[in-house]
């Protein structure tokens, strides 16, 4: 197999979408873990609905839209600056910790992002994380106005990249995006950043479930929909050994 291209989703994948909590704990003592999650999960919720409703609208506005639903339904009073605070740190989130290394190590083939992230949203955020001096291309869904995992989301990368799906490894940390690009025809490397056994012993050991705990249930392990994987990796820093398997 040849891989020309390695592309990348980037909220959870690149970026930890959980770093956002060091800003929601800060704005709600107590309640940065609970918010965090359900935001999380709202996001996905909308990027799903308004794309099967065809009531399409950018990232960024649902993503104000969710975090307002989670303040909402939590009764977390807050004014537009609180807001906008947590807001803004979508904008500047942790790069994990081995990205830079594993793409650096790549530099022989396309990297690219293929997000639902806007375009003002992953400009901001890859530029003021530096990956702008290491991608190709950053490329959003939003000119298909439609959210992944709809196929027509990943046309970009052939569209944008001139590279065919046989000849792209595409990289999720989130599994529906991981079974879509499968289902789309490409070349998937899904990071199992929770593993099975972490998450049944998480399940077990506390009569309480956290929050942290039921959104792992719900949104890190590989889900029952017929399709896997080519590769399953624990980390990025994995993926310069897969890639090198494979001519350029
Ligand atoms: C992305 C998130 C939604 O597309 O995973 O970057």
């Amino acid at each position: 197999m040849t891989i020309k291209a390695v592309v990348f989703d980037a909220y959870g994948t690149l970026y930890d979408v959980q770093s956002v909590a060091v800003v929601t704990e800060e704005a709600f003592p107590g309640y940065g873990d609970i918010v965090t999650q359900i935001w999380r999960i709202k996001q996905l919720e909308y990027s799903w609905l308004r794309s099967l409703m065809r009531r399409y609208q950018d990232f960024s506005a649902v993503t104000r839209d969710s975090l307002a639903y989670t303040l909402r339904v939590l009764g977390l009073a807050h004014d537009n600056d609180v807001f906008d605070r947590i807001m803004d740190k979508y904008l500047h989130l942790d790069l994990y910790a081995d990205a830079t290394t594993a793409l650096a190590a790549m530099r022989n083939r396309k990297l690219a992002i293929l997000s639902n992230g806007s375009p003002a949203m992953l400009d901001a955020l890859v530029a003021n994380s530096g990956l702008d001096r290491v991608l190709d291309a950053t490329i959003s869904v939003d000119s298909r106005k439609i959210f992944k995992p709809a196929p027509e989301a990943y046309t970009l990368i052939e569209s944008v990249l001139g590279v065919p799906p046989a000849e792209v490894l595409f990289v999720s940390s989130n599994p529906w995006d991981a079974c879509g690009a499968k289902a789309f025809g490409l070349n998937v490397a899904w990071i199992e950043r929770v593993p099975v056994e972490a998450m049944a012993l998480a399940c077990v050991k506390s009569d309480v479930v956290a929050p942290l705990t039921m959104f792992k249930a719900i949104r890190t392990q590989m889900d029952e929909l017929g399709l896997e994987p080519d590769y399953r990796i624990r980390a990025l820093s994995e993926l310069p050994g897969v890639v090198a398997a494979h001519r350029p």
